[in-house]
């Protein structure tokens, strides 16, 4: 009422003459609505308020096409193009991914709805109740105390969080009581800044940065039931395509599963900021059809192969420091701050994902990794052109 009022009050002002003409001259493109007619005026509006609906329509329609081009993108996107590495939510190729988009676009759709049905009436009031000529004159009718409309914004609004919250929790339980069946593959993932540390503690298979797992295909469910910890701070493993993100939190256990049906590569990476090259911490997930997971275990579980062609850059390779952070499995290098390299030619990429494991990539790793991964933990290790070369000969015998 009160604003009403004084809305009015505002309004009227303006019709007096001499304010409009002092106004008129500090900013004559202020009332462009006015005449001049004097004080019964029937065509005179309000520009500020006019000014304000605008506004507030505007605003309204570039958040409706902003929230519709998100939506679309998610759906679009996958079907155009080469879908090959895209890591779209909408896309899942796995429980518990399936199920969390599920649950995602039922909630969406309710508060779609809402959104639809609260934005329709704002802009049906907005139009049909705008400031017309003689408004002035008389007061809108005055609803009060209406016990049907307010039961109504308040017992539905309430069974609307109460599905919401029913449809969550059940997707939630069902996800994290699922217990391993023995056929699982057990794995924990160390986040580390900036890469990851897998390590398969029954196979005893140590690794970094591919998560190697077993297709859950038409003999049987073969689920990875992965533990989640840190070294350092907190990191957040997520591959879109597989599961939901879960935190890896020092001196913390976290858990999660997954259960991908289809071989490939899938893509992940840190989601939550955890320092310089917080944006190069990328994970793949290699999904393996069950035999050839077999098979790519077993390699894996093999020592260091020893060649003679690369005696020398051996050499190097353990005269230096490097042997305080990395591991070769059946050497004398046993480090833990750094990825093992047991099997590095195995991967398809180096320094978690920031290049492919090139022979020019692997040199300018060797010889100043800063230039690949500005702040990285390895150091510049000042070896000459031939000791680099060297050692990449013998890190690419390390298959
Ligand atoms: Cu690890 Cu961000």
């Amino acid at each position: 009422m009160k604003k009403t009022n004084s809305h009015n009050q505002n309004c009227s002002s303006l019709q007096n003459r001499e304010e409009v003409g002092a106004r008129d001259e500090q900013n004559p493109t202020t009332f462009a609505y006015e005449t001049k007619d004097g004080p019964n005026a029937s065509s005179l509006v309000c520009p500020s308020m006019r000014i304000r609906h605008h506004k507030m329509l505007r605003t309204l329609l570039l958040f409706a096409f902003a929230l519709t081009c998100v939506v679309f993108a998610g759906h679009v996107e996958p079907v155009l193009g080469n879908t090959d590495g895209v890591t779209s939510i909408f896309r899942p190729l796995s429980q518990p991914a399936q199920e969390i988009k599920e649950l995602s676009v039922l909630v969406l759709a309710i508060c779609g709805s809402i959104f639809v049905v609260v934005a329709g009436l704002l802009v049906y009031a907005i139009v049909r109740f705008r400031h017309r000529a003689g408004d002035e004159l008389s007061e809108p009718p005055q609803v009060y105390g209406s016990n049907q409309i307010e039961l109504a914004w308040t017992i539905l609004p309430l069974l609307i969080v109460f599905v919401l919250i029913l449809v969550t929790s059940r997707t939630i339980a069902n996800i994290q009581n699922r217990k391993p069946p023995p056929t699982a593959v057990q794995a924990t993932v160390i986040g580390h800044q900036w890469w990851w540390e897998i390590r398969y503690p029954e196979l005893g298979i140590v690794t970094a940065n591919e998560l190697h797992v077993p297709a859950s295909d038409g003999r049987g469910s073969r689920p990875t039931f992965l533990k989640l910890q840190s070294a350092d701070v907190a990191h957040s493993f997520w591959v879109p395509l597989l599961a939901g993100k879960t935190d890896l939190i020092p001196n913390r256990k976290n858990l999660m599963w997954i259960e991908p049906t289809k071989p490939g590569v899938y893509l992940g990476n840190c989601a939550e900021y955890c320092g310089t090259q917080h944006a190069r911490m990328l994970i793949r997930v290699v999904v393996h059809p069950p035999d050839e997971f077999e098979r790519w275990a077993r390699e894996q579980q093999q020592s260091a192969s020893v060649e003679t062609s690369a005696a020398a850059g051996r050499k190097v390779f353990f005269a230096n420091s490097c042997v305080n952070c990395h591991t070769i499995g059946g050497t004398s290098a046993q480090g833990k701050f750094g990825p093992d390299l047991t099997h590095l030619m195995s991967r398809e990429t180096l320094a978690a994902g920031a290049a492919p494991n090139t022979t020019d990539n692997l040199r300018l790793w060797v010889r100043d990794p800063q230039k690949i991964k500005v702040g990285c933990l390895m150091p510049n290790m000042q070896l000459t052109d031939d000791q680099v070369d060297q050692v990449v000969a013998y890190l690419q015998t390390l298959k």
